[in-house]
């Protein structure tokens, strides 16, 4: 039974047993008397449940967030000095370590899309995107959102701002909104395309450290000029939550942080911007910012 699992995964097969033994000794999976292997409850929980329907990309070592998740090995060292993680195991940050390698890239874009659609058609419609005139989604990824974004809001125009334009102008072209959006590939530490009515970081401050955050809110503010709007999306801790899983991530992988609401305020108002308004959508907050 495990060979013939070998053969379809193209694993060595008696390693594969004797790891797949482990797993079932410590409860995580059960083996018939035919030898099958299946998720027990527990394994179900961790493996699927726990990854809201597919296995978290940080359980899979093949996976470049599998592999960033090694760097907790480098915990002691950040405790001790502060340093990054990941940076201190692999000699490199992890976004140049997914410059380096297009299949890593392409696999952290499929495990960020994950659910994302949904929760960015949400988005789409729970704020007036439309009055914006045109909006920079910086560090924008694949452009899922901004799809989601000018499908929504017909007169909407939009640039994807990222490492790289390739994945976000496939994803623009595939939508047919080549006409309304473009992608461009740049950093958000240097100055940014400027006029826009909008600046759109989603999911972006978690992965940097305090100082980080407020370059890039700086760069976003000074591309907004007075008009603009700097548009904050993400999973933000509500006040007195417990998030400290994904905190020692973010730490790990970044050194960054899992921050609150009034953490990302604090951090916009020590470069000189207010909050304009703030939309909970589902697990997501939407904040309006202006400098
Ligand atoms: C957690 S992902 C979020 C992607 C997208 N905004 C979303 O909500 O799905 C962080 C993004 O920041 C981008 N990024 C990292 N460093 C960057 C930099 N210096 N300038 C621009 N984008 C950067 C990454 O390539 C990645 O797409």
């Amino acid at each position: 039974m495990t060979t013939e699992l070998a053969d379809d995964v193209g694993a060595h097969a008696d390693v594969l047993e004797r790891v797949l033994l482990h797993l079932v000794s410590v409860g995580l999976l059960n083996r018939d008397e035919l030898g099958a292997f299946s998720l027990t409850k527990l394994g179900e929980r961790l493996f699927v449940e726990g990854g809201k329907g597919a296995t978290p990309p940080w359980l899979d070592l093949g996976n470049p967030l599998g592999r960033a998740e090694l760097s907790f090995t480098r915990l002691l060292d950040a405790v001790r000095t502060g340093e990054v993680a990941y940076a201190a195991q692999y000699g490199n940050t992890f976004w140049d370590d997914l410059d380096s390698d297009p299949s890593w890239s392409a696999q952290f874009d499929a495990a960020l899309a994950r659910g994302v659609e949904r929760r960015a058609r949400e988005v789409a419609q729970a704020y007036d995107w439309a009055a914006l005139g045109e909006v920079v989604d910086v560090g924008g990824g694949d452009g899922t959102l901004l799809v989601a974004l000018l499908r929504a809001h017909p007169t909407l125009r939009g640039t994807v701002l990222d490492r790289s334009l390739e994945p976000a102008k496939r994803a623009l072209d595939a939508a047919g909104l080549s006409e309304r959006a473009n992608a461009v590939a740049g950093s958000f530490f240097e100055p940014l395309p400027p006029g826009a009515g909008g600046y759109v970081l989603s999911r972006i401050q978690s992965n940097w450290s305090d100082a980080d955050v407020r370059t890039i809110l700086l760069r976003c503010s000074e591309a907004a000029g007075t008009r603009g709007r700097i548009i904050v999306i993400d999973e933000l801790v509500a006040d007195g939550a417990v998030a400290t899983e994904n905190d020692l991530r973010m730490l790990v992988y970044f050194g960054g942080r899992e921050r609150t609401a009034a953490n990302v305020c604090d951090l916009a108002a020590d470069v000189g911007m207010s909050l304009e308004a703030i939309i909970p959508v589902g697990e997501w907050t939407i904040m309006e910012l202006k400098g």
